[in-house]
C-alpha cells in the first residue's frame, strides 16, 4: 500500500498492511486479529509531522474516529468531546463559531485531534495542554483502555508522554478539551497585534483572533498540498543564559523568547538563515525561502535526502553557534 498521499512530505514509500478504523471496537477487533498480533504498528493521522526514509514493513492504523459534541458546561466552562480522527482544524472551526474561548490560537495547524497531544501542538503563545482536559486511549498490544488527565500526559514543549515512556504504546481514541465561555484572548504576539490592526480590529473576539493566525500562517507557511513539509523540522532550542547573553555580544539583533527561568528559546529558523540555509536546495530537498525552518520536498525527494539535509544544517549550526538543534518531525 502507497503511503504518498498519507504524509505531507509526499514521501512515496509502502508499507506492507495498512488498515482504517472508525470506532473503538474496529480498533479493537484489529489488535485482535491474529495475523496482524506479530506485526510492528504505526497509528497515522494526517501524517504532517512524520518523514519516512524507507517503507514501513508493518500495519499502518489509520484514525478515522469522528465526532465533535458538547458533553457537559457550567456558568464558565464548556466541555468537548472529539474524536481522534476529526480534522484539527475543524474542531478549531466548531469552537470558533460557537465563541467558545481556547484554541483560535491553534487555528490551521495540519492533523488530526488524535495527534495533537503527542508533541502537544503550540503556536502563537498557547499550547494544546491549555485546554486538554483530559483524553482518551487504548493499549496497542492489551487493548485495555486508558484516560490520561492533563496532568498525566506530562506535557513540554513539543512533548508529552506519549513521545517518552509511553512512545508507541498507546493509541489516542478521543480527546477532550475545556473552554471557556467568556474568552480571555491570547493576542501577545507581536504578529496578531499588527494583523488585528490591519484588519480594522480593535475589540477582537475568539473569531477575529483565529482569523488572524490564518492570515499570519498562510503568508508564511507552505501549502503541504502545494509544497511537501512538516512544518517546523526542529524545535527552537533552549540555551542558558549566559551562552544567550556571549552570542548577543556578536548577533545584537538575535531575536529569542522567554521560556524556563534560567534558559533562553532561541528560534532554530533564525539560527539556519545565519548558516546560510533559507532557500538553499540541494538535489530534491530543500529549505523553505520564507523560513529556514521548514524543510521542503522539491519534487520527488526520498526521505533519506531530507533527513541528509537536516543533518548538514543541524552540523552547521552547532559548528557556527555550539547549539544542538532537535528534531521535531518524527523520523521513520
Ligand atoms: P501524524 O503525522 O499522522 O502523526 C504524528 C505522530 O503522532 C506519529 O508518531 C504518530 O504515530 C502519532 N499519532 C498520530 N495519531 C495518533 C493517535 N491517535 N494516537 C497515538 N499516536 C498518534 N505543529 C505545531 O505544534 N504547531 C504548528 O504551528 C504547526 N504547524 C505546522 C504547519 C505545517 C504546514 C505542517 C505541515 C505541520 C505543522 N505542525 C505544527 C506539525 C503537525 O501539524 C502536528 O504535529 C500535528 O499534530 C500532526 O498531526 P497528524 O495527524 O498529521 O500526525
Ligand atoms: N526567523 C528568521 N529566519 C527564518 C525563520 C524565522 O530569522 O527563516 C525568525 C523570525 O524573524 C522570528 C523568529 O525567527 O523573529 C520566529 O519565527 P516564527 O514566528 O516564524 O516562528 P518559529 O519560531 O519559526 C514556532 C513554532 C511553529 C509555530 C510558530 C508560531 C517551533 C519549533 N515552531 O516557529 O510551529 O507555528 O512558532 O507560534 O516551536 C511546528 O511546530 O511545526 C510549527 C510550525
Amino acid at each position: 500500500f502507497n503511503l504518498k498521499k498519507y504524509n505531507t512530505f509526499g514521501i512515496d514509500v509502502i508499507t506492507k498492511g495498512y488498515t482504517q478504523f472508525k470506532n473503538e471496537s474496529e480498533l479493537l477487533e484489529i489488535l485482535e486479529n491474529e495475523e496482524y498480533k506479530t506485526l510492528p504498528k504505526l497509528v497515522l493521522g494526517g501524517g504532517s509531522n512524520i518523514l519516512f526514509t524507507k517503507d514501513f514493513d508493518g500495519l499502518v492504523l489509520h484514525n478515522l474516529i469522528k465526532g465533535i459534541e458538547i458533553i457537559g458546561q457550567n456558568d464558565t466552562s464548556v466541555y468537548i468531546k472529539a474524536g481522534a480522527g476529526e480534522l484539527w482544524h475543524d474542531l478549531v472551526l466548531f469552537t470558533v463559531a460557537r465563541g467558545f474561548g481556547g484554541l483560535e490560537n491553534l487555528s490551521l495547524i495540519p492533523g488530526s485531534v488524535g495527534a495533537a497531544p503527542i508533541q502537544n501542538i503550540g503556536a502563537y503563545g498557547v499550547e494544546l495542554k491549555d485546554c486538554m482536559e483530559s483524553l482518551e486511549a487504548i493499549h496497542i498490544t492489551t487493548g485495555d483502555k486508558a484516560i490520561f488527565t492533563n496532568q498525566d500526559c506530562l506535557f513540554g514543549y513539543r512533548d508529552s508522554i506519549f513521545k517518552q515512556h509511553f512512545k508507541g504504546k498507546f493509541i489516542i481514541t478521543n480527546v477532550i478539551f475545556k473552554l471557556e465561555k467568556n474568552p480571555h484572548l491570547n493576542i501577545s504576539y507581536g504578529a496578531i497585534t499588527d494583523t488585528l490592526k490591519e484588519m480594522n480590529v480593535f475589540k477582537p473576539t475568539v473569531k477575529d483572533v483565529s482569523d488572524a493566525v490564518i492570515h499570519i500562517r498562510k503568508s508564511k507557511l507552505p501549502d503541504p498540498g502545494i509544497i511537501g513539509n512538516a512544518g517546523s523540522f526542529f524545535k527552537n532550542p533552549e540555551i542558558p543564559e549566559k551562552q544567550f547573553e556571549n552570542l548577543k555580544l556578536q548577533y545584537p539583533n538575535i531575536p529569542f523568547f522567554p521560556c524556563e527561568p534560567g534558559k533562553v528559546k532561541v528560534p532554530a529558523g533564525w539560527l539556519n538563515e545565519q548558516c546560510g540555509w533559507k532557500g538553499k536546495v540541494i538535489g530534491n530537498a530543500g529549505v523553505h525561502k520564507n523560513q529556514a525552518l521548514v524543510l521542503i520536498n522539491c519534487g520527488n525527494a526520498s526521505g533519506e535526502e531530507i533527513k541528509n539535509l537536516s543533518l548538514e544544517i543541524k552540523k552547521s549550526v552547532s559548528e557556527k553557534f555550539g547549539i544542538e538543534l532537535e528534531t521535531e518531525v518524527n523520523i521513520l
